[in-house]
């Protein structure tokens, strides 16, 4: 290989944190006009070598050179002033500042000295326009859904012509129209020999759209591999540090099993005709206790919507709940816990996850509400509570105490599903609660679904993976433009007639 081709060159670069040692000598290699995939499991170490590489964070020990000659950034905007644009995992857009001042924040056009605000919408109304996005750009972006506010970070990223893009995660919201508007874009600038490092915990667009691939595990460094002589299951076991041969045996074993979906006639939820004039059509269905109801259905198509509904975020202007026979009046999400209902949301960092508290006590928060102020847990027990959910869901930390803000994007959504199943739910919504998390921790997420509606809690499951709402469900109900449109069971639960349902109402809608 040409020395010439190569961008940044990380050599034995360490990070230590308090109580945890997140990067131990890594190598990591980019070239010019390459898309190189960082893989590893939650809390390998990918965030914190982004942030080291652009300094965010200053590194322990190690080397990095840029385009040949040693380089130490002691800021983001550095990194960007020498060419390398950066999208964090942690979307940090300024929620009250329009799409446009958000694209362009610290590098307005100016005109005669003044910011010129028709040069900053008309460059932003051109560069969303380059994902196929097609909104107003003078609303502040708060406005619009977590997924637009991705492609806008996404956009600010590319706006800055760089020579190196780096992706923390871009796709963990997107649907696969918009993931494929991105590979386009990335695509081209890959043409143009920008160097791109791209994470995800996708296995199916790391095979799309890498060249190489880098595995971090526990910290360290585990390879480089070409991407098209690397097996999928040698990928993941290398991620997970299984032995490849023996865990390719293992997995052709489970694919067998497949999971008999069952039908209880325990009734525990009765929706009648629920709906939000202006934001959800009327829609009624039924979950029995030990079934998980899965929602299928596009981005915008009403998932979220049902669920707010349900759990009093929203309140509905029509419609009746019935719980175990008798009518509820869900009105707030305090009444739905009253109910014993839970609710993991998709938008962790809104509507989740407090950065400030530790592990523990972000755990044992919706519990701790529910029981009332009164009745406080004692620490030991809020330890014990924490401890027990650290183990099952394997979150990676050093200690009950870390604050959630140190853990990675991974172990802090599995934070939010600790906390709802530690009120002992009877019904159970989960928006997206694999959103982000690694290929083990999301198999061991889906058992985990499974075996708590075998003891009997009806859940509520929504995910953009079709596959993954069909592992899980014993029932789908599919939406489509804020409509649940029909139920599926039993062999029709798959991807093509998942698809169909969606697409025959389109057809019925331009016909
Ligand atoms: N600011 C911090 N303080 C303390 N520990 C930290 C901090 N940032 C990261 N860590 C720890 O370093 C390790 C690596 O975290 P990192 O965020 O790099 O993981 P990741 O590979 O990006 O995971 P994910 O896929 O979940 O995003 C984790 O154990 C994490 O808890
Ligand atoms: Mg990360």
């Amino acid at each position: 290989m040409d020395a010439a081709d190569i961008l940044i060159d990380i050599k034995r670069v360490s990070k230590t944190f308090p109580g945890v040692l997140a990067l131990n000598q890594v190598d990591f290699c980019l070239r010019r006009g390459e898309v190189h995939g960082l893989m590893g499991q939650n809390g390998a170490g990918k965030s914190t070598l982004i942030k080291v590489l652009t300094g965010l964070y200053p590194r322990d020990g190690g080397e990095i050179t840029y385009e040949g000659a040693p380089f130490s950034l002691s800021s983001p905007q550095e990194a960007a002033a020498n060419g390398i644009s950066t999208l964090y995992q942690e979307i940090n857009l300024i929620p009250a500042l329009s799409v446009a001042e958000n694209i362009y924040i610290g590098r307005e056009p100016k005109r005669f000295g003044c910011i010129d605000w028709k040069q900053i919408h008309s460059n932003a109304r051109q560069a969303i326009r380059k994902l196929d996005l097609d909104i107003d750009v003078t609303q502040p972006v708060s406005f619009y859904s977590v997924a637009v506010q991705q492609l806008v970070a996404i956009t600010r990223a590319l706006e800055i012509s760089a020579k190196v893009l780096i992706l923390d995660e871009p796709t963990s919201s997107l649907d696969l129209a918009e993931v494929a508007q991105l590979f386009k874009v990335i695509r081209r600038l890959k043409e143009e020999d920008m160097g791109i490092l791209f994470i995800t915990h996708f296995i199916d667009q790391v095979y799309q759209i890498t060249d190489r691939i880098t595995v971090l595990r526990n910290g360290a460094f585990i390879g480089e591999f070409k991407t098209e002589s690397l097996p999928r299951i040698e990928l993941i076991a290398h991620m997970l540090g299984k032995d490849p041969a023996a865990f390719s045996q293992e997995q052709e074993g489970a694919a067998t099993q497949e999971r008999r979906k069952k039908t209880t006639a325990d009734r525990l939820l009765e929706v009648r005709g629920l709906e939000k004039k202006g934001s959800m059509s009327a829609f009624s269905f039924s979950i029995n206790r030990g079934e998980v109801l899965g929602l299928a259905g596009l981005l915008g198509s009403g998932r979220s919507e049902t669920a707010r509904l349900l759990f009093g975020i929203d309140r509905a202007t029509g419609g009746t709940i019935h719980l175990d026979g008798e009518q509820v009046n869900i009105s707030s999400p305090r009444k739905a816990i009253d109910h014993l209902f839970a609710f993991c949301p998709e938008n962790r960092k809104e509507e989740g996850i407090i950065e400030d508290l530790s592990i523990r006590e972000n755990i044992v928060l919706a519990l701790q509400a529910r029981l009332g102020i009164f009745r406080a847990l004692s620490w030991k027990r809020q330890n014990e509570i924490a401890e027990r959910y650290i183990e099952l869901l394997s979150i990676k930390t050093p200690s009950t105490s870390q604050m959630v803000k140190n853990l990675s994007g991974g172990n802090q959504q599995k934070v939010i599903i600790a906390r709802w199943l530690a009120t002992d739910p009877r019904f159970l919504i989960l928006d997206e609660p694999t959103r982000g998390i690694d290929v083990g921790a999301k198999a061991e997420i889906q058992k985990l679904i499974i075996r708590l509606s075998e003891d009997g809690l009806a859940i509520l499951f929504i995910s953009s993976e079709l596959e993954e709402v069909i592992n899980c469900s014993d029932r789908i109900a599919v939406l489509r433009d804020r409509n649940i449109l029909t139920e599926l069971t039993g062999e029709e639960m798959d991807v093509a007639t998942i698809m169909r349902v969606i697409a025959e109402k389109e057809v019925q809608k331009n016909g």
